[in-house]
Parts: structure tokens; sequence; C-alpha cells
């Protein structure tokens, strides 16, 4: 049949594996396209929230193959841990059910040291990384000198391929960064051990997506990280160093744009972000904290790795609006609406004021961003508990025209609201 994107529309955590939980029920395969265990998604199974960093959404549907594509870099040793986890639930997650593309590219310890360096002597200007290794996992790779997942059935190439990757990133180590060098042969060790394991799972997985289409099928490729963090599009250089957008499935998965009918963007009713960087609409006071919530449950606004509160803010529909374009969304997801009940009223971002020339168009490029203070619209709250809405009939005048607003400003209809964490939480518009 076709492929349905589901990509974060703003600057991640969106709540993009909660929707990506309900359509893998009517996917055959489900499949991740860009980044790797930087990302941070929680599947719900027996009313216990499970996080799950590499794994698609998939995971707990017996029907559903689980792949992880090309356009990933992935950690073997942070996919065993979670293989493990999620078996532990009864995810039962064999070969035949986890499937890693034949050109992913494998996200080595030295590249995980190198993410650390590199922050560590940016000091004050870190880009605030998960430290997960990514950024230097695709610069191996656009250098041409990335080890492939197709490597792990021939151990002597790969064992020979990460000790050249240990040898090359111990350069860089102790001579850029002063560090003590990595232990080649321990960390050869592991991973042959790794590659003996997950070598039955690396297929040509773009076969497989199409053979899947062919016969009527439907996939779902999920996003991870958010629009705004695009390598290309993003706020760069605060930005990841994958395609996080519709491209990426494209290139992640090898599959054309007229196989991809719907393309949804998952957006927060507010906006957050974890890192440095842009952020037009951010509220350092009260109002920042109270959208953050306490960090009393996982659906507050508090970073999984570190704890670190994410800073938040008010619903930009400027950048909204430009993920509308570069993704093409078809349809929006709402997520938390639940968190603005009782702000009165509440502003949303509808322009950017640069240098006191407004401008309707969102800036990526970070010298025009940094000079731009927002324009707002302030649109009446409501007060009532909106948690148990489950049509849009239950929804206050108020958040009608909110979700109103969001589709007349970006030309895009919202299809879902969710009023909480749970799944029957989240209602069709
Ligand atoms: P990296 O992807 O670890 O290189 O981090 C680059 C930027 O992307 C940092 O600002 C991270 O906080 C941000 N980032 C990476 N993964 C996520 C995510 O899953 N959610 C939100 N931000 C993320």
């Amino acid at each position: 049949m076709s492929v349905t994107a589901l990509i974060g529309a703003q600057w991640g955590d969106e709540g993009v594996s909660h929707i990506a939980d309900m359509l893998a029920a009517q996917s055959s395969i489900v499949a991740r396209y860009n980044g790797g265990d930087n990302a941070d998604h929680t599947v719900t199974i027996r009313s216990t929230p499970i996080r799950t960093h590499l794994i698609p959404a998939g995971a707990f549907y017996p029907h559903v193959a689980n792949v992880l594509g090309a356009g990933m870099v992935i950690n073997l040793q942070s996919l065993a841990r979670e293989v493990d986890e999620l078996n532990g639930y009864g995810a039962n997650l064999t070969p035949d059910r986890l499937k890693i593309d034949q050109a992913a590219q494998l996200l080595l310890p030295g590249h995980i040291a190198l993410d650390g360096a590199g922050e560590t002597e940016r000091g004050a200007d870190a880009l605030g990384t998960t430290k997960r290794g990514i950024g230097p996992a695709y610069t191996d790779k656009m250098a041409r000198v990335g080890v492939r997942a197709s490597l792990m059935s021939d151990p002597v190439l790969f064992e020979a391929a990460v000790r050249a990757h240990v040898e090359r990133s111990n350069l860089r180590l102790t001579r850029d960064y002063q560090q003590p060098p990595l232990d080649a042969d321990a960390i050869a060790a592991a991973y042959l051990q790794l590659a003996a394991r997950f070598a039955p799972n690396v297929v040509d997985t773009t076969a497989l997506i199409h053979a899947a289409l062919d016969r009527g099928e439907q996939v779902l490729a999920e996003g991870a990280q958010g629009t705004l963090l695009d390598i290309d599009h993003g706020t760069y250089p605060y930005v990841t160093s994958s395609s996080t957008i519709t491209g990426g499935v494209l290139t992640g998965l090898g599959v054309g744009p007229k196989h991809v009918k719907r393309v949804i963007g998952v957006a927060k009713a507010f906006c957050s972000r974890v890192g440095s960087g842009p952020f037009p609409t951010e509220q350092h006071d009260e109002m920042g904290d109270r959208l953050r919530g306490t960090g009393a449950n996982p659906w507050d606004e508090f970073g999984w790795m570190t704890g670190r509160p994410r800073r938040t803010g008010w619903l930009d529909l400027v950048a909204l609006k430009f993920a509308a374009r570069i993704n093409g969304l078809t349809e929006i997801v709402l997520t938390k609406l639940d968190v603005l009940t009782g702000i009165q009223p509440i502003p949303v971002c509808i322009a950017y004021s640069c240098s006191d020339t407004p401008i309707p168009n969102f800036p990526s490029d970070l010298s025009v961003l940094n000079q731009c203070a927002p324009i707002y619209s302030e649109l009446p709250g409501w007060d009532q508990d909106i948690s148990r809405a489950r049509r849009i009939e239950d929804l206050p005048l108020a958040a009608r025209v909110y979700i109103l607003q969001i589709e007349t400003f970006t030309g895009v209809r919202v299809t879902h609201v969710s009023v909480g964490p749970e799944r029957s939480q989240i209602f069709e518009v």
C-alpha cells in the first residue's frame, strides 16, 4: 500500500512514540530511518512505560517486523541491552522481527569518546549533545570510513574494520584532546561477540519494505528527533547529525516520494528544546516551569539521560508552518493540550520581528534567528479539566479555537489530539 511518515514537527520530544504505538497496530513494518540511541521513545506495556532508544514502536505487536533502516547509526551494545530488556517483557524480538539494514552504519566506542571530548573542548559553546556518539558516527559515514552492518557476517573483515576505527579514534583522542587511548583488543573482542549475535538480523530492508508495499501492506516510518534538529534545515549547528525530516525517510529507507501517502507531523501544544541553540518563544520564568511540570511523571519535560530540565516556551506557529512546508505535512497530531489548561490568555507566536522588521517565515540561519523576537497573538484559555475529553465536542470552545488557529496558520488539518499520556487519551478530531 503505502508508507506513512511520522515526524517530530518541533525540536524533538513531541510524543512521536505514543502516536507510533497507535499506528503500529495497522502496519506490517515499523521502520526507524534516522539517528541512533539518542532518541528517547516510550512504549507502554501493561501500564508500565518502557523507554526505547533504537527499537521501533512495533516491538510488542507480534505481526510487525521492526526495521533499523540504512539512515541509522546503530550502537550494538545499546541494541543488545534493549533487546534483552524488551524480550524480558515478552517482545520476542527474533531475527524475523528485528531487521537491521545491511547499509546501516555501526556506532562504535570511538564515536562516543570523541563526542564527549568534543563537547568538553567546546566548553561554554557546547552543542548540548546526548554524548551518544551520533555526530562522530555520521562524520565517519560521510568521510566514507564508517563500518556498515553488512560487515558483521565476515568476522575477519569486521575485526579489521573495528580495529581501524579504534586506531583512527585514538589518534584524534590522544592528539587533539589529550585523552587516553581506547583498548583495541577489548573492543575487538566485545564487538566480535556482538557481531555474531546480530549478523542474522542483517538484511536488505529496502527490498523487504518494497515487498510489503507490493503486497498492499502498510509501512510506518518512525522519526526520531524533530524537524528543527535536522542537519540541513534545522538551527545549525545546534542540530543533530541526521536527516530528521520527510527527505530522511526517502534516503534512510530507500523509498520514493510516490510511496509516502501520509506525512504526519507530531507537535506539542507548546514548545520544548533540550540542549543549546535558539528558541525564540522560550519562557524563563515560572510559566516555563509550569509548562515543564515537576518531573513527577515520565510525561513531564525532563531529559531521559541526565534528567536535565527541558527548555519550555509558547507554541511557535512560524516554526510549525516551516515544518509543515519542508516535510510536506498532510496532517498534524497535537499532543499535551491538557498542559495548557488554566493558562489565561495563551500566547502563540505568529511572526518574528528581526531588527524591527517583521518577517513571516522561519529563518533557520542562526545569524538572523538570533536577532529575532517573537510577535505573539493571545488566544483565550480554558479552565475545565480536559484530560477526560474523548471527542472534539468534549473540548471547551477556547481549546477548539486553539486547534483551529493552528490549522488556519499552517494550512494543515489537526487530525488527532492528546490530552494525557494514556493510549485512551488520544482521540481523532
Ligand atoms: P546529538 O543528536 O546527541 O548529537 O545531539 C544534538 C542535539 O540534538 C542536542 O541539542 C540534543 O539535545 C538534541 N537531541 C538529540 N536527540 C534528541 C531527542 O530525542 N529529543 C530531543 N532532542 C534531542
